[in-house]
């Protein structure tokens, strides 16, 4: 078999890159380790940055985001059982879109079914080869028979777990990590979401966070040490936990119920440099990892496969090969600038152990002096609605 670009991984990078690709007459292949079952099962996070929105307009699968997602204009932070709204409009003119990424994945998957794409599902044993020659190819195993995808590229899309990132020279990349020493336990409840728009709470007990998929399906988190398991929090304990975190004007109003899904996920940053080696190129978690904290895990995920989207337009419509030499300082450059926004929110917002009392009230104070000043808040605003791309 062959194509022009071969992809790796068969989530959201995968297949926004793909899709584009397709629309630019690029032709592709996906190989992917699980089914669409499985994959369409993740439950991750539902903040899309405007730029997102535009991408996925352009890449025609905005229809059922337009017509089901809901613009914000603004988040609660709150503290000391006081909230406070940071209005995007006002300070930094823009909105984001909650809609699931489920959805922008089960949207992705029917556009790519539509034009015809081929999609390798549960495939086995796949390995990039040949990456810094001219003719890289993919091998890999699916129903008890081997394959060989011959191309002229390779898109590492294949997440934080994946093998592209493995399959570049230890010598040739670094990697930067730091691990949180918490996680997050979230559920998923059909029940009305206790706010309009998403509350982020600071609380000397941990970090809560009341967000939303719809008007009638609710996703909330609290933090929770790493040695938990989901198992260990029944619904009440749950519930209980979160009412005392967050302001009582919200729980004033919390609707609780039945948790639909519950999980527990760590938080790191991470960020393997460069994103390229070769004829390999890395997108989203394949390249970088950051806590859910800024909500910019797919947001990232989006402009880089926007930079390469558009990189390799160029190159293949014989203009030159600047854009993809330029990808990878150009994708870090932004990766880096969400990278710092999502670490200092998490900073902000979590109770770390061993935390002095001292530490704590810097904490609030600094939560305090956000509310005061519409500076700070346009600096948090137009980070969190996202960076220019
Ligand atoms: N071979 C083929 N496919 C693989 C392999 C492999 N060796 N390893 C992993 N995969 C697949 C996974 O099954 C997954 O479907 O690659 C896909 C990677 O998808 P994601 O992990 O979702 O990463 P990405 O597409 O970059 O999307 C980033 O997803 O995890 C969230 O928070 C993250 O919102 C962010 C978004
Ligand atoms: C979510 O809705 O799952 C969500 C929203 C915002 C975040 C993280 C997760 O920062």
């Amino acid at each position: 078999m062959r194509t022009q670009v071969a992809i790796i991984g068969g989530g959201p990078s995968g297949l926004l890159l793909s899709q584009l690709l397709n629309r630019a007459g690029i032709t592709t292949a996906i190989i992917e380790r699980q089914s669409r079952d499985h994959v369409l099962k993740r439950i991750r996070a539902g903040v899309l940055e405007w730029g997102t929105v535009e991408v996925l307009r352009s890449a025609g699968v905005g229809a059922r985001m337009d017509a089901n997602g809901l613009v914000h204009q603004g988040i609660f932070l709150a503290a000391q059982n006081r909230q406070f709204r940071v209005d995007f409009k006002q300070t930094c003119g823009k909105q984001v879109m909650v809609y699931g990424q489920t959805e922008v994945t089960k949207d992705l998957y029917a556009a790519q079914d539509a034009m015809g794409t081929t999609i390798h599902e549960e495939a086995s044993d796949v390995q990039p080869q040949d990456i810094d020659c001219e003719r890289p190819f993919v091998t890999f195993r699916r129903g008890g028979q081997s394959f060989r995808i011959d191309c002229d590229f390779i898109a590492g899309c294949d997440g934080f777990h994946g093998v592209s990132r493995q399959s570049m020279p230890s010598e040739k990349r670094k990697e930067f990590e730091r691990v949180y020493p918490f996680g997050w336990l979230g559920i998923l409840t059909e029940t009305p979401p206790v706010s309009g728009e998403l509350i982020y709470a600071n609380h000397p007990r941990g970090f809560a966070l009341a967000s939303m998929r719809n008007h009638r399906l609710s996703r909330y988190y609290i933090q929770v040490p790493l040695e938990g398991r989901a198992e260990d929090w029944p619904d009440q304990l749950f519930w209980e936990e979160f009412k005392r975190r967050l302001p009582s004007e919200a729980t004033a109003r919390l609707v609780t119920g039945p948790s639909i899904e519950k999980s527990i996920a760590p938080l790191r940053s991470f960020v393997n440099e460069p994103m390229r080696y070769g004829r390999l190129l890395l997108c989203g978690d394949a390249a970088h990892i950051v806590p859910p904290t800024g909500a910019k895990g797919l947001n990232l995920a989006v402009s880089d496969v926007h930079y390469l989207s558009e990189a390799l337009k160029q190159h293949y419509d014989g203009k030159d090969s600047h854009a993809l030499d330029a990808y990878s300082e150009r994708a870090l450059a932004r990766v880096w600038k969400a990278m710092r926004f999502s670490w200092w929110m998490t900073m902000l917002l979590h109770r770390f152990p061993e935390q002095t009392e001292f530490e704590q009230r810097i904490r609030e104070g600094e939560i305090n002096y956000i509310a005061e000043s519409i500076a700070a808040q346009s600096t948090m605003a137009e980070n969190y609605t996202g960076l220019p791309f």
